[in-house]
């Protein structure tokens, strides 16, 4: 197992589907530059969800060729969000080559998220997956609500796994266990990973997708890395949360990930100032400061003392 992270930047799609002030899409591809020039390889760009249900992010169609045709575009994959085959034929026009699909490990929020039980949005995804899988996509399944749910409360870990086993059969290749309302602590995070471990589930396709909603998504981290996954979300500025779970503000922010992973001598590839440069950016176009503790204080030189890349 390699000590190097992955992060997967979460900002454009989860960051910014919950924000009401529209973003024009030139600075979304503007923010989405800056992210790659920081050295993010992964990077969430939109979803062909519903333009109903996410207005924020109905320019999908329009924003990926745009992406992809650009010359920083090289080397980096872009995953999106398809909830269904009409999202799947929206992603294929685009000229996608990477997707997420997306469940909870509760009926309650599947119902309110994506209108269908849990069974129902596998059924769902299993033509997309197999369409995918044809195509030689890169393929994600999240697996939402996996540390509690906004409508039902704790969710036992085993349901959790039974949920990510599923989707590793329809042919993902990667499960993400998000902490949609930001519930979570180190030992569920502890015992999550190792009730999938336990389950057949490798190390390698388990990542996490915590939120800073409580303040326990950093430490969750550290419980992940002792654990041995190596695969984080989060979201440059520490933008969004989901919509359908109230007052799930505030994914963790990737320039507090890297913060952290640069101090503790972790190998990750993404550069600090060029993360708080992306995210000033994106702060700009929405309006607000900063959330993240990061983009406040500003990193640390060891050598003088002095907080580095401070707005
Ligand atoms: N892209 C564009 N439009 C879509 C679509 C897609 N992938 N899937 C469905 N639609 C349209 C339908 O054409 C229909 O439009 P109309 O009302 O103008 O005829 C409308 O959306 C409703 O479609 P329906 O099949 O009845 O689905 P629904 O209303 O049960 O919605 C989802 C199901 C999954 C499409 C919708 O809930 C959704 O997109 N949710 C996304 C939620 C999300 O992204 N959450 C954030 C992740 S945490
Ligand atoms: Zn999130």
């Amino acid at each position: 197992m390699t000590d190097r992270v992955r992060i997967v930047e979460v900002g454009p799609r989860d960051g910014l589907q919950n924000e009401s002030t529209p973003i024009p899409l030139e600075a979304k591809l503007d923010y989405i530059a800056r992210l790659v020039a920081a050295g993010l390889r992964e990077i969430e760009a939109t979803s062909f969800v519903s333009p109903r249900a996410i207005p924020q992010l109905a320019d999908a169609d329009d924003l990926l060729p745009r992406v992809l045709a650009a010359p920083w575009a090289a080397g980096v994959r872009f995953p999106v969000l398809v909830p269904n085959e009409r999202g799947m034929a929206r992603a294929e026009a685009a000229g996608a080559d990477a997707l997420a699909v997306f469940t909870a490990a509760s009926d309650a929020f599947t119902e309110r998220n994506i209108g269908m039980s849990v069974e129902a949005s596998l059924a769902a995804f299993a033509p997309v997956l197999l369409r995918a899988n044809r195509l030689g996509w890169w393929r994600r399944g999240y697996v939402s609500t996996a540390f509690g749910c906004p409508y039902t409360g704790a969710v036992p870990a085993g349901r959790v796994v039974e949920v990510a086993l599923r989707l590793l059969e329809l042919g993902v290749e990667e499960v993400c266990f998000g902490d949609t309302i930001g519930v979570g602590v180190p030992a569920q995070v502890t015992a999550l990973t190792r009730a999938a471990t336990a389950a057949g589930i490798p190390l390698e396709r388990i990542a996490f997708h915590f939120h800073d909603t409580r303040g326990t998504a950093l430490a969750n981290v550290v419980a992940a890395l002792d654990a041995g996954v190596r695969t984080f979300d989060s979201s440059t500025g520490g933008t969004g949360g989901c919509p359908y779970a109230p007052g799930a503000a505030g994914n963790l922010a990737t320039e507090d990930l890297v913060y952290l992973l640069d101090a503790s001598g972790i190998e990750h590839g993404v550069d600090l100032g060029g993360v708080l440069d992306a995210a000033r950016a994106i702060a700009a176009a929405l309006g607000r400061p900063l959330a993240s503790k990061v983009g406040q204080a500003g990193g640390w030189d060891p050598a003088s003392g002095a907080p580095v890349g401070r707005a």
